[in-house]
């Protein structure tokens, strides 16, 4: 695992910016997995504002996103499908076609779920995932204990994910009990991993990743395994760090 230093958000969301657009500008048929939550909206804003500004085209992309919501349609804002339109899609010229999320409307979900892991496995697997990672140690919606030899699959949010994600929601209620996730082994058979970590409340989390010896009941370590992953993280987010 490489590790990228900075010192803030604002340098967390350039760096993790410039990461992707080299990689886009290096091979335009990139396969690219996205990731919803707080931490990469300020990267999406900057790839926007390149877009804009620099004109890098996302024509050729195919984008894969980690996860989506159960039983939530893609036209409420609450969804990461609308979340993904909003920070991103609406605002670059990636093909309608070419974006993918798992569509959490279907009537069977088990079958969306083998769809999905199909059509990752057709696009030729993905070569950049971002990711960000859950308190708990989450990556996508892969709660602890998800085997690391889960493919995409339906999974129950536990209530700490509920917790932090009720803030993207009306009320506390609302925020979807089921979700379907990339699994472990979907997501490690990406070419390149880029993890954000950002903030004082992710700095035992972070602590926890650096620890060491990849673990099922901590899924982010199951990282420690990929040979090509990197991990932006802040000051903040250090700050728990074993001397
Ligand atoms: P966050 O979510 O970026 O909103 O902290 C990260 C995650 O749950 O993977």
């Amino acid at each position: 695992m490489k590790i990228i230093k900075v010192k803030d958000y604002n340098e967390l969301s350039e760096a993790a910016a410039q990461f992707v657009l080299e990689r886009v500008k290096q091979n335009p048929k990139l396969v690219l997995g996205l990731a919803t939550g707080g931490t990469p909206e300020g990267m999406y804003k900057r790839l926007v504002d390149d877009h804009r500004t620099a004109g890098t085209s996302y024509k050729n992309v195919t984008t894969f996103n980690l996860d989506e919501y159960a039983g939530l349609k893609r036209t409420d804002e609450s969804s990461y499908y609308a979340y993904m339109r909003h920070h991103l899609f609406d605002h670059i010229d990636v093909p309608e076609e070419n974006i993918h999320l798992p569509n959490g409307e279907k009537e069977d979900l088990q079958a969306e779920c083998s769809e999905y892991e199909q059509l990752i496995k057709e696009a030729g697997n993905i070569d950049l995932q971002v990711l960000g990672i859950g308190g708990n140690g989450h990556i996508g919606f892969n709660e602890p204990g998800t085997s690391f030899d889960s493919l995409t699959h339906v999974v129950t949010l536990e209530e700490s994910t509920r917790k932090a994600n009720a803030r993207f929601f009306p009320s506390d209620a609302e925020v979807p009990t089921h979700a379907l996730t990339m699994g472990i082994e979907t997501i490690m058979r990406a070419k390149e991993i880029v993890m954000l970590i950002s903030g004082e409340s992710k700095a035992e989390t972070a602590a926890q990743l650096f620890s060491g010896e990849a673990n099922e009941n901590f899924p982010a370590s199951v990282l420690n395994n990929h040979p090509n992953t990197t991990v932006i993280i802040d000051e903040a987010a250090l700050t728990k760090m074993k001397k």
